[in-house]
């Protein structure tokens, strides 16, 4: 999508933790039919992960979370803190804690148009009034390039830092496995289902979306892609 000509690298966001001059970086990708902004809604929204993701990512008591939407210049950042949470087992295992555990977790997004997102998921032990400032984070990247008005190349990555040794390298490699199945089979029906829904060629917000508290983040970085999009047009027009 969109023209060539004007593409121009420098435009590319940094994405620090995904230079391999100092972090193992494990990655994927996926083929997505869905217009690239739907992907972006889903990750914006991580309230999704007790839904979709019950049995892997997700836990209960991830919709009563601390939230926040923050815009700084283009970049928009959706925080979300759950306290008291109890892991799946299934994290409980791949991280190696004892089941049963309880830990305050944090899933914070930030938003780079037109979408390309770091994701910092971190956990601290209960009780602490500012987690972040203690925990331990691990970092996730979810690169949205719209190919169609209806489909995405969907790149994903993990990434540890090179002081962990060969334990770091392994973990990345693991993580994008272990990620790929839900990403595959649970999120991608879904934002497909959307697609299918919405049709082809309909404009989203002539469908009228029900927007709920949890859209929030999505919104906003839509209306901050909308913006990007008309002023570029109109650019474009005085430029003919
Ligand atoms: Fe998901």
């Amino acid at each position: 999508m969109g023209d060539a000509e004007r593409a121009d690298e420098t435009l590319i966001p940094c994405f620090e933790r995904m230079a391999p001059d100092e972090w193992f970086v494990g990655k994927d990708y996926l083929h997505v039919l869905s217009n690239y902004q739907l992907d972006v809604d889903n990750i914006m929204d991580l309230s999704h992960i007790d839904y979709l993701h019950s049995g892997t990512l997700g836990s209960p008591g991830s919709e009563s979370a601390e939230t926040e939407v923050r815009q700084e210049g283009d970049t928009v950042y959706s925080l979300r803190l759950v306290r008291n949470e109890r892991l799946s087992p299934e994290l409980e295992k791949r991280n190696g804690v004892e089941p049963g555990s309880r830990f305050d977790r944090w899933l914070d997004v930030r938003w780079e148009p037109p979408g390309v997102m770091e994701l910092i998921v971190g956990r601290a032990p209960t009780g602490n009034p500012e987690p972040r400032n203690v925990g331990n984070a691990m970092y996730f990247f979810h690169l949205f390039t719209p190919e169609s008005e209806t489909t995405t190349h969907y790149w994903f990555a993990v990434s540890k830092h090179k002081s962990g040794g060969e334990a770091a390298k392994e973990a990345v490699s693991s993580d994008i496995q272990f990620l790929k199945k839900p990403f595959e089979t649970e999120d991608l029906p879904m934002l497909e289902a959307q697609q299918r829904t919405m049709g082809c060629d309909a404009d989203f917000w002539e469908l009228k979306p029900v927007l709920l508290s949890v859209d929030g983040p999505g919104v906003r970085a839509r209306r901050v892609l909308d913006a990007l999009i008309k002023a570029e047009q109109e650019a474009a027009e005085v430029g003919q």
